[in-house]
């Protein structure tokens, strides 16, 4: 098989991954992808980065003995504490692509100087990524990040789009330290699913940045660069793993996904 017909590696904590997944397919629908979801190990939000590192690193070995050509951290928590963790294991002929970098290039170009908010695990704001990328990009650029813990294990249980949901939302972003700022980023797979719910709060004033489209525009772009992109006409063939099963994962997938999938076990840790 030659390497642009290859499948390209997607992994994440557990299924919030699977809305940059979409995204990357809706993007790209030649190209072919493994994801891999961590649920034995979920949520990394909590975890210590050395864990984070650990876990990451065998995911990775996973997805390259699957032959994948090119590897999507589509987990803000790991692209925080294991991007260069998984660039040691993939070697200098498979990219790796983090959640973080594209988000962090598009707001450093799109927004000349003022305030940023940031909302995510407490593993991705006390990380202060989103912070030190932004602002060593963008010196005119203020980062202001909150972590929002309570959002992901809601949105998981189904949880948004409902006066529940918009309270919880409202009392994060009511914060004194986000008063003022021109644009938020959801930092967190996950919230790309309560986007109208910020919208909302905002009264549509502010972008809220979304980071599925803009990592897979990444991707894009890092394919074309390393002339691995695929070129032919058919659509691309999806295989979804993840560590731990349990029916109510696979029930969750289709808010993420958009569609029905299949969940296969992968025991990697056994
Ligand atoms: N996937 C994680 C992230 O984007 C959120 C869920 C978790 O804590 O594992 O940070």
């Amino acid at each position: 098989m030659t390497t642009s017909a290859r499948p390209i590696g997607i992994f994440d904590s557990g299924i919030g991954g699977l809305t940059v997944a979409n995204a990357i397919k809706n993007l790209l629908p030649n190209e072919s992808f493994i994801y891999f979801g961590d649920t034995a190990h979920l949520p990394y939000g909590d975890k210590s980065p050395e864990s984070i590192r650990h876990y990451a690193a065998r995911i990775a070995s996973f997805l390259i003995e699957k032959k994948c050509k090119a590897i999507v951290i589509a987990c803000n928590t790991a692209s925080a504490h294991a991007f260069k963790t998984v660039q040691d294991v993939c070697g200098p002929k498979i990219p790796v692509i983090n959640v973080v970098d594209p988000v962090a290039r598009y707001t450093s170009e799109n927004y000349r100087e003022g305030k940023i908010g940031v909302i995510g695990t407490k593993g991705t704001i006390q990380s202060r990524i989103y912070v030190n990328r932004i602002e060593k990009l963008n010196k005119k650029l203020k980062v202001l990040s909150n972590a929002t813990p309570l959002l992901a294990p809601m949105i998981e249980e189904g949880y948004f789009n409902n006066s529940i949901s918009q309270t919880i939302i409202n009392s994060y972003l009511s914060k004194p330290s986000f008063k003022g700022i021109d644009a938020l980023i959801l930092g967190c797979t996950h919230y790309p699913l309560i986007k109208k719910e910020v919208e909302v709060f905002y009264k549509k004033k502010i972008e809220i940045i979304d980071s599925a489209k803009v990592v897979a525009q990444a991707v894009q772009q890092e394919l074309q660069e390393k002339k691995i992109i695929n070129t032919t006409s058919e659509n691309g063939d999806y295989q979804f793993f993840i560590s731990d099963f349990t029916e109510s994962f696979e029930k969750s997938t289709k808010i993420f996904f958009k569609e029905k999938i299949e969940l296969k076990e992968a025991r990697i840790w056994d």
